[in-house]
């Protein structure tokens, strides 16, 4: 018999092997965007084109590394490349998604897709065993990593964006009214509505230590004397309530009894009080979701972050990607009336969910 060639993979195999390929060549380039946005290589291009000794002395690092690197960004033609003057330029459309303080600068996250690699070998012992990851496994970087993919988007729009969704809302604060940040992490939202809102008082609550002793102590700095950061669960909610407002972003899917912990959340809200929750954006139902990227994204994160993080607090397992049907359903059966979704502000990956607290029960639907 004669011996089968090797190279004789069906079509349909040979583009499919591109197909792999390509993936691996983007999985490359996430981390040279990492490794961009972590040396400060991006903001030196953004300072003006060079070769790449130039950028090697203007960013204060060494030739060799910086030259592989401009050429690993060249090939992928993130920058461009002039062969006579041997000199690499980033285009400032480009520049403005890669660094500075716009909100639509994405290279922080590439800091998360890092992470995500960093537990791969974890969550791979979690898949035989069924257990969860701790949270503690994703530390120090997790906060850190929120709160920079997370901060320039609510500088910019919480007080213009987000607040304006619940019709009322922003003369309440302005008055003066109680609110609650569930999940708060390192209490953005927290610090940034204190600011805006100085008559109002704000509480932080959160069942994880590191990101609180970062919220306190950037609140410090602030000089925020409204606001509150606590260590607990839906229970400390009770003790420190009723408030007239609880905001929930990102936290959701993330918690071991999501029913148990929302309905808690929701019994903490006087009656007619409002709630906002963030959560990201998917359908509940598969099919909607393939093939789209920012679906592809989500569903990355949530078996390497999300998914063994809440199973790690009770049977927990929603996953990123639950939805919006699903997300609809449980904040209904939570309690809340009045349910609207909206777009996240400034965010293409996000849904917004507004409701209030029904006056009375029989008013709920
Ligand atoms: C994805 S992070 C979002 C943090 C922050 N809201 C933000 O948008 O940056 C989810 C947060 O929920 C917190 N969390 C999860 N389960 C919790 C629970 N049962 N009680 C209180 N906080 C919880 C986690 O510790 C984590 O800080």
């Amino acid at each position: 018999m004669a011996p089968s060639n090797p190279l004789a993979a069906p079509r349909e195999t040979r583009r499919f092997v591109r197909r792999i390929l390509r993936a691996y060549a983007d999985a490359e380039l996430t981390m040279m965007v990492h490794l961009g946005h972590v040396t400060g290589l991006w903001s030196t291009l953004t300072d003006g084109p060079g070769t790449s000794r130039q950028i090697a002395r203007r960013s204060h690092q060494d030739e060799r590394y910086v030259r592989e690197w401009l050429h690993a960004v060249a090939a992928a033609r993130i920058v461009a490349y002039d062969a006579r003057s041997r000199r690499f330029s980033l285009a400032p459309a480009r520049a403005r998604a890669l660094s500075g303080p716009s909100i639509y600068n994405m290279a922080p996250g590439s800091l998360m897709i890092h992470l995500g690699a960093k537990n791969l070998d974890t969550v791979a012992a979690a898949f035989a065993t069924g257990e969860g990851v701790p949270y503690s496994a994703y530390l120090p970087e997790f906060p850190r990593i929120m709160e920079e993919m997370n901060r320039r988007r609510m500088d910019a729009l919480l007080v213009s964006g987000y607040v304006p969704l619940l019709p009322g809302l922003s003369e309440a604060l302005a008055r003066g009214i109680r609110v609650a940040d569930f999940g708060t992490g390192s209490g953005r939202v927290v610090h940034r509505l204190a600011q805006a809102f100085p008559r109002s008082r704000f509480l932080g609550i959160d069942r994880a230590a590191a990101p609180l002793a970062r919220a306190r102590a950037e609140a410090k700095s602030l000089g925020l004397r409204n606001v509150r950061f606590v260590r607990s669960d839906a229970s400390g909610l009770r003790r420190f309530g009723p408030f007239d407002l609880i905001t929930m972003f990102d936290a959701i899917h993330d918690l071991g009894r999501p029913e148990a912990t929302v309905r808690g959340v929701v019994r903490a809200l006087r009656p007619g009080g409002w709630f906002l929750a963030q959560e990201p954006r998917a359908s509940s139902v598969l099919l909607d979701n393939i093939g789209r990227t920012g679906a592809r994204f989500l569903y990355g994160v949530s078996v390497t972050y999300c998914l063994p993080v809440s199973r790690s607090d009770g049977p927990g397992g929603l996953g990123t990607c639950w939805g919006e049907q699903r997300a609809k359903a449980l904040l209904r059966r939570s309690g809340l009336t009045g349910l609207r979704v909206h777009e996240a502000p400034g965010n293409a990956l996000a849904l917004v969910f507004t409701a209030r607290r029904p006056f009375s029960p029989r008013r709920s639907r």
